[in-house]
């Protein structure tokens, strides 16, 4: 390991996270009684600027008189370029920042955008007397949150996770996009599988260094990476493919669009009952290896070692977590 420690966000779940817009506060029981793990209440792009002010006040009475359970709450404000912004996290965290978990920063840039809010927040946590300290989450989806995303993760204590926000990215890089978070044809490769000469499309991944980048990034600063929406809600085949491609990467979560994409996240981002037994089995056979002044060992025909031993933890801790 480096000389240098990473300081672990909170142990949070984050396997699923649903937009609800704050404009729409006839949606907000039904959310609060689904699976999702993480909430936001939504001040940006959902709500159309003349129904900002009452999507406010709806979110503060909903903080502060719904039953979330043990769901992580937060909100997403409105960028820095707008005058919202500052209305938003003064009005909520003054009224409502005792429920509230996180705040989620979009269309972020630089660090010195974080540290902005970290000195609002700040300061109001401080006038208002809260004890708890409001995680934040940064959305990357612009070229330039992309270009300086490795300082804008470490750019505050209160960062908990980096995620990407694929639409307004595609717009900011003039991205050639279909579907919100799906693939275009377009990028692909010819293959010749045969050698025949008939070459089929091999679709290619678009999203694949965006993502990526995020994950790394987010890792080196002890961040939660976390796949952001799917367009389509009527293609949950579509949906679990991207969310799968994300995890695979890195990834423990993904945003829900729709009430329906939350069990579909989940699911995707919980390690399965064969991958938690085939962990536990490799610690097992490491602890009798190490017993036995072994640092190496094979088990079911493959070889296992200490760097074993640091994946079967991660998912063994992130199956107690889940089922604690
Ligand atoms: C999310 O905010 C996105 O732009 O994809
Ligand atoms: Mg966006």
């Amino acid at each position: 390991m480096s000389f240098h420690p990473v300081d672990q966000a909170p142990a949070r779940l984050n396997r699923s996270e649903l937009a609800v817009p704050g404009s729409q506060p006839q949606m907000f029981e039904k959310a609060a009684e689904s699976d999702v793990d993480v909430i936001f209440l939504d001040l940006e792009d959902a709500v159309a600027p003349d129904e900002k002010p009452q999507a406010r006040k709806n979110i503060i009475k909903a903080l502060n008189e719904i039953d979330w359970g043990n769901k992580s709450m937060s909100i997403r404000i409105n960028g820095l370029d707008t005058h919202y912004m500052y209305r938003d996290v003064v009005d909520i965290v003054e009224q409502a920042g005792e429920r509230l978990d996180l705040i989620m920063i979009p269309k972020v840039g630089t660090a010195a955008d974080v540290y902005a809010i970290d000195m609002m927040v700040t300061q109001i946590e401080d006038a208002m007397g809260w004890r708890k300290r409001i995680g934040f989450e940064h959305i990357i989806e612009t070229a330039l949150g992309m270009q300086n995303v490795h300082e804008i993760a470490a750019a505050s204590k209160r960062n908990e996770s980096l995620h990407f926000g694929v639409a307004d990215y595609a717009a900011s890089t003039r991205a050639r996009t279909t579907v919100i978070g799906g693939v275009n044809e377009n990028y692909s490769v010819l293959t010749d599988p045969d050698g025949s000469g008939n070459r089929e499309t091999h679709w290619g991944d678009m999203w694949h260094y965006a993502i990526s980048r995020m994950v790394v990034a987010a890792r080196a600063n002890g961040l939660r990476p976390i796949d952001g929406p799917f367009g389509d809600f009527s293609d949950p085949e579509g949906y679990k493919a991207a969310a799968y491609r994300a995890a695979v990467i890195g990834c423990e979560g993904k945003w829900a669009i729709h009430p329906s994409q939350i069990a579909l996240a989940n699911e995707v981002m919980s390690p399965s009952e064969e991958e938690v037994t085939r962990a536990q089995r490799i610690l097992k056979a490491m602890a009798e290896a190490e017993a036995a002044g072994k640092g190496a060992v094979s088990l079911d025909g493959r070889l296992i070692d200490y760097a074993s031993i640091r994946q079967a933890e991660v998912l063994v801790e992130k199956a107690k977590q889940i089922a604690g």
